[in-house]
């Protein structure tokens, strides 16, 4: 800071060590590192306030084990050998978790993370794609896939599509071989029923969810959508209104449509299976 008392804006500050005086990083160069760090790892305004400790745990071990891997992944980043994967229904607070985990590895270790939505990560690849030169594509590629952390939200929320695959599949599989963690979260669950069309498996490719799986801890788990509680609502209304409701599944869509989306005809689902089973191994 220019008007910092201890360091006249140096950065720098004086400092005596067994008799000997040097000088070390003053305090306010390093919130000045953390502050442009939490800047640029793109959090959305809407959860700028979201850490692990404002999170409310109740009675619910789903939410219990996820909240305690999201902890321990801190405690431990970067000597994290799995990143994190929170699957479940709409408003149980994956994000919050994804971006408590991401904002506390930024302050703490000082990386280099990175937040983006999905869709909206596609969108903006999409809007700078050139097939002759890739250079704007992969001005938006290359901090993805080489940011310390990165938290992809919404997995599987995105039309399915061929480039979409291929694009989810170059950044995932970049990461995955440079051994950088990746937090993703999704409304998909991970169900290995062949017939189900809304299962993670199909939503994000065959291949892609094979890489999760080795390279993620999967939490799945349930419970009440915090954005139709009342405001100030706090544990106990949460564990309340969802022991007073039964479990939710999976957001709902006709089989119909969902195919007529993966344009994938009905008699082609087993093959679709087993080109997975060999990919991604
Ligand atoms: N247990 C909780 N404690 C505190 N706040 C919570 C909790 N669960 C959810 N919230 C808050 O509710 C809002 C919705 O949560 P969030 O966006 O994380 O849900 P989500 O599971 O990611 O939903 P979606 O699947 O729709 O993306 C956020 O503002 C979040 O901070
Ligand atoms: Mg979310
Ligand atoms: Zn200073």
């Amino acid at each position: 800071m220019p008007d910092c008392a201890i360091c006249n804006g140096t950065g720098w500050k004086p400092v005596e060590v067994d008799g000997v005086r040097r000088v070390e990083r003053c305090d306010c160069w390093r919130a000045g590192v953390a502050s442009r760090l939490m800047h640029e790892a793109r959090i959305p305004p809407m959860y700028a306030r979201c850490t692990l400790d404002n999170f409310y745990e109740y009675e619910n071990d789903g939410l219990r084990e996820a909240l305690k891997h999201a902890r321990k992944f801190v405690d431990s980043f970067p000597a994290v050998a799995k990143g994190l994967c929170l699957i479940g229904p709409p408003g149980i607070g994956k994000t919050h978790i994804a971006v408590g985990a991401l904002r506390e590895c930024i302050l703490r270790t000082s990386t280099r993370g990175m937040f983006y939505d999905v869709r909206e990560l596609l969108k903006t690849i999409r809007s700078t794609y050139n097939p002759v030169v890739r250079t704007a594509e992969m001005d938006v590629l290359r901090p993805v896939m080489e940011a310390e952390l990165l938290v992809l939200d919404d997995l599987g929320a995105e039309k399915p599509s061929e480039w979409v695959e291929e694009t989810m599949n170059l950044i995932v599989n970049t990461r995955y071989n440079e051994r950088r963690p990746t937090i993703f979260t999704s409304n998909y669950e991970d169900v290995p029923e062949e017939g189900e069309l809304n299962s993670l498996h199909v939503r994000v490719g065959f291949r892609l969810h094979s890489r999760l799986r080795e390279m993620c801890e999967f939490l799945e788990y349930d419970g009440p959508d915090y954005r139709n509680m009342p405001p100030n609502a706090g544990a106990d209304d949460l564990y309340k209104l969802w022991k007073a409701q039964p479990r939710r599944k999976l957001p709902v869509r006709s089989q119909g449509q969902v195919r007529a989306q993966l344009k994938t005809p009905k008699h082609e689902k087993t093959d679709l299976k087993w080109s997975g089973g060999r990919a991604g191994s």
